[in-house]
């Protein structure tokens, strides 16, 4: 369910930030898994196309998060190996990573910081998906990395906004979400929502990205991953798993945990396996910067 975003807001939006195009094969390979009858084998065939996005996939698939003991050397080989779902995943994170490759960093937020956070909500996202029984888990792992994309986007082609945002934040210690609330008017949730409607991502990753801060209010039909986003969100912060732009942990309403079925010992059990896995995260993050 997208939110409607007012006009005002949208406009103000157009005028600051000038959003980046998505790698070409992204968007193929987006319109090829909306029709019916595609086979996992042309996919890989169109991916082939953009060289560096296929070393950038091969980096992601033979990193330690997906321990495979074999180096994986083509993309038909981790077609056979990690599965359709797998390799969309990694499709997905390659493309979107390629968007701030050659953009500029340099108004001070903690990018590095981000990642770690993003990936710790992606990591505990998998698990709570894993942990439902959802038939999409590897997916939640994207949600999860990219739901506050929204804040990377503002810091990278916003600046505008954020270098007024980030000595606020500081300046009255509040969450980088309400600093931008009053400085811009809205906030990263609503930045992540316009570009990826922009960039025709699928409708689960525009929910999620659109309503984690604002889950009790949603009712389309992706309501266990964005509560599972929300509840990740809320759970990485809490552990202290990377830097998501300020100290503060985001508010969750009780409500979002009964809604999940979610109970206090199934929540440490995915505390526990997340951050067991956050070693061979790092190895991701090494992906990112590089
Ligand atoms: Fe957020
Ligand atoms: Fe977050």
């Amino acid at each position: 369910m997208a939110k409607t975003i007012p006009v005002h807001i949208k406009q103000k939006f157009e005028q600051v930030v000038n959003v980046p195009t998505l790698p070409k094969v992204l968007s193929k390979v987006i319109s090829m898994l909306g029709e019916p009858r595609v086979s996992a084998r042309e996919v890989a065939k169109v991916i082939s196309q953009d060289q560096a996005l296929v070393s950038r996939i091969l980096r992601i698939v033979n990193s330690a998060f997906y321990g495979f003991p074999r180096q994986i050397k083509t993309i038909d080989h981790a077609l056979v190996i990690l599965g359709f779902n797998r390799l969309k995943a990694a499709i997905f994170t390659a493309s979107v990573l390629e968007v701030f490759k050659n953009g500029q960093n340099d108004i001070g937020f903690d990018v590095n910081g981000f990642w770690e956070h993003s990936i710790g909500v992606g990591v505990i996202s998998k698990a709570l998906a894993k942990h439902l029984r959802l038939p999409n888990v590897e997916e939640h792992f994207i949600f999860g990395l990219l739901h506050d994309v929204g804040k990377l986007i503002l810091d990278y082609y916003g600046k505008e906004f954020y270098e007024k945002v980030l000595p606020l934040q500081k300046e009255k210690d509040v969450s980088l979400r309400e600093a931008e609330l009053e400085v811009i008017g809205f906030d990263h949730s609503i930045v992540g929502s316009i570009v990826f409607e922009k960039w025709n991502l699928p409708y689960d990753m525009i929910d999620v990205v659109t309503w984690h801060h604002d889950v009790v209010n949603y009712n389309g039909k992706f309501l266990p991953s964005v509560g599972i986003v929300a509840v990740a969100d809320f759970l990485t912060r809490l552990v202290g798993i990377g830097y998501g732009g300020d100290m503060f942990i985001p508010p969750l309403h009780k409500n979002v945990f009964s809604m999940l079925n979610l109970d206090l010992m199934t929540v440490d059990y995915i505390i526990y396996e997340g951050l067991s896995q956050m070693d061979s995260m790092r190895d991701f993050l090494d992906i990112i910067r590089g």
